[in-house]
């Protein structure tokens, strides 16, 4: 039975006969050139692919003959290659590779090449994803380099093993036993992130603990860093703004102080005395109550570039996030990160990035992009997404967040007129950065499967994908995953790609659609909770965000309510400005919207939010119905694993939809529309 911890790497024997017998003539053998670590693990895993794949021994071959892979950086390749290949060789970067089939003195080659070796161990992966696959090897002509340079998780991992947000049980580090006991699972894990291109990570919360700085946490999170080396993985940490005082025993950690930033420089020196290639710091400051530079009257950048300072040297960077709110600013919570930093760009050193997330508010079911995007075109801009589920129903609901990465990367700033993508400005294309950056919240926790629902690994592995190449599509990775989960019987396949695509849309309708956000429970984030209010600060409140009243529905962000509109560029500022051009998607989040408004069905508004809350009902409804056709057709383990988790998701669609249509209800004071069910 099949419990998933192995992720998308099952590499179970290839079920046609036909096509085993076809690769097994094609596959003779293969030979790694090179020593490095990289190329160990990536011949490692060749061999387990191909041993269970194929099902048979395949073994490493000292002379070249027919049907053999051929893999190994450039320099270590004696053979005449096609001149070609030393062409694309020059446009692919370190981390880029080419697959390619040849025939040189009458043998066929199946080569892996690449400029250094973690960009073979990057094919190396992805050839053996083309036979998971099924996928036709005669002939291959690959070259693949990714868009992005710093793909990264961040994990809200505390030193307790407790995990911020996270629904897959406890943290997989083990703080206490590293870094003498080295767990198994921190090698899979790096061969996971390794086989979809995630090239950092950072361990810790960003509401972070200073201890993790202190010498002893340091030499567990250079252990760690030692595991992950080989596969192209850097380690990172976050850096809590006021550590020179909690393990430093200065008095002050006022950014332009000499004694702290001398001792930022000296803690940079000891990190990197442990981790040679420490990947940098991801700070939170001044932001949920957590210190920074302005509790000394300093700004961001003074406290982004003084670290920024102490890692240039050894070629780290800085992550500093604009998730910033504070309840003295009396000011739409929505317009606080672009008001803070806007003025500041250009102003940081070029080290630093500013890791802003998908929307202004936060990891919504559905927000607008962030305006920050397109917004300093000065300063590169990192992604952060959400893996984990925080307000998308946790561990317990199926939703396939592609879709959401996707539509926020592909919206159109208008920065530099159209078609200046969000994609666009991250991956540095748009204003000619060429240090760039995306980093997913990490929804990995000890479970045995990892991510807690087994759909949950689908978004870590589009995080990986889309973090290399954003051109791929949400389904295009789908069916990618699900033949690496589940098989490639394309009866399957298609049952499942169809409950997937549809599901972040289900999830949407039945918690927040037309713009509707953050009426969640109340801090837990789970479950449905509009009415909350009296609480210490506003945007603490659900009310503060739907702002139901008689008249209506939906937050005033026009020109004459906070006028977040106009943080956006013309014509997207009027567009999102206009009641009528406004898309319906996003209607209350910008504009609050009569009860009896018509909207472009035909129907009222307050019919039209029933509609999408029933429909969610509806969706979920129909894909339980979907996912038991699969019964008998799957692993027996995984089906029930989900069958039990997808009921979960049944009741609580419609416990959203109660609540939130019976509560709405007590301000729109109008009937159920007819033909839906009685909610209680
Ligand atoms: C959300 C989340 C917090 C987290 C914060 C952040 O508000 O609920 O738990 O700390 O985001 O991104 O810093």
């Amino acid at each position: 039975a099949e419990d998933g911890y192995k992720l998308w790497l099952r590499y179970d024997k290839i079920d046609n006969p036909v096509l085993i017998e076809k690769y097994r003539q094609l596959i003779k053998g293969y030979s790694f050139k090179g020593n490095s670590p990289s190329i160990k693990v990536a011949e490692k895993e060749l061999n387990l692919a191909l041993n269970k794949l194929l099902d048979c021994e395949i073994q490493t071959l000292d002379n070249l003959r027919s049907n053999v892979i051929l893999a190994g950086a450039h320099k270590n390749i004696t053979l005449n290659l096609p001149e070609e290949i030393s062409n694309k060789l020059k446009t692919i970067g370190d981390e880029g590779y080419i697959i390619k089939t040849f025939e040189t003195e009458g043998k066929r080659i199946t080569l892996i090449t690449a400029n250094a070796d973690i960009g073979v161990l990057y094919g190396t992966f992805h050839f053996i994803r083309l036979l998971q696959m099924q996928s036709d090897i005669d002939n291959l002509n690959i070259v693949e380099s990714p868009l992005i340079k710093l793909r990264l998780l961040n994990h809200w991992d505390n030193l307790d093993r407790t995990v911020e947000r996270g629904y897959a049980g406890f943290s997989i580090w083990n703080w206490h036993l590293l870094p003498d006991y080295i767990d198994p699972r921190y090698k899979d894990y790096a061969r996971a992130n390794a086989s979809i291109g995630v090239n950092g990570t950072v361990l810790t919360n960003v509401n972070a603990n200073s201890l993790v700085l202190t010498k002893q946490y340091l030499k567990k999170a250079a252990a760690l860093a030692d595991v992950f080396r080989p596969y192209g993985i850097k380690v990172y940490l976050t850096a809590r703004f006021s550590a020179p005082i909690e393990i430093g025993k200065l008095s002050t950690a006022d950014p332009l102080n000499p004694e702290v930033r001398k001792w930022w420089k000296e803690k940079a020196k000891e990190i990197y005395e442990l981790i040679p290639d420490f990947g940098g710091f991801l700070v939170k400051a001044n932001s949920e109550g957590q210190p920074g530079p302005q509790n000394y009257g300093r700004s961001h950048s003074d406290g982004a570039n003084m670290l920024a300072e102490a890692v240039e040297h050894y070629g780290g960077v800085v992550m500093w996030r604009a998730f910033v709110y504070d309840n003295n600013v009396p000011e739409d919570r929505a317009k606080q990160a672009y008001n803070e930093f806007k003025p500041l760009d250009g102003k940081f050193k070029d080290n630093v990035l500013i890791q802003v997330k998908n929307g202004p508010i936060d990891f919504q079911p559905r927000e607008p992009f962030h305006p920050l995007f397109g917004a300093m075109p000065e300063t590169p801009l990192m992604m952060e997404f959400q893996i984990t589920q925080e307000y998308l129903g946790q561990g317990t609901h199926l939703v396939y967040l592609a879709p959401l990465f996707k539509e926020c990367i592909e919206s159109d700033t208008y920065a530099k007129g159209a078609g200046s993508t969000v994609a666009k400005v991250i991956d540095g294309s748009l204003d000619n950065h060429a240090l760039t950056g995306i980093a997913g919240v990490s929804n990995i926790g000890n479970d045995r499967n990892w991510t807690g629902h087994l759909f949950g690994q689908s978004n870590w592995y589009a995080f990986g994908r889309l973090a290399w190449n954003h051109n791929l599509t949400s389904e295009q990775i789908a069916e990618e995953w699900i033949r690496l989960t589940f098989g490639n019987k394309n009866e399957i396949v298609e049952i499942i790609k169809n409950i997937m695509m549809p599901s972040r849309e289900n999830t949407v309708n039945y918690m927040t659609p037309l713009g509707l956000h953050h009426i969640m429970g109340w801090d837990h984030h789970y479950g449905p909770a509009p009415w909350i209010k009296d609480k210490p600060r506003a945007e603490w409140t659900s009310v503060y965000y739907h702002r139901a009243d008689s008249n209506g529905i939906g937050f005033d962000r026009t020109v004459n309510g906070s006028n977040a509109v106009s943080q956006y560029h013309s014509p997207v500022s009027e567009i999102f400005n206009s009641l009528e051009k406004c898309p319906e998607k996003y209607l209350l989040w910008f504009h609050h919207v009569p009860w009896d408004y018509k909207m472009k069905s035909g129907k009222t508004l307050w019919e039209e939010l029933c509609n999408h809350y029933y429909a969610g009902v509806d969706s979920v409804r129909s894909m339980s119905k979907k996912w038991k056709q699969l019964e008998g057709k799957i692993d027996s383990e995984l089906f029930d694993h989900v069958s039990m988790l997808m009921k979960i998701q049944e009741d609580e669609a419609v416990w959203w939809r109660n609540a939130c249509v019976l509560y709405f209800q007590t301000f729109s004071k109008l009937p159920i529309p007819e033909g839906f069910e009685k909610p209680d």
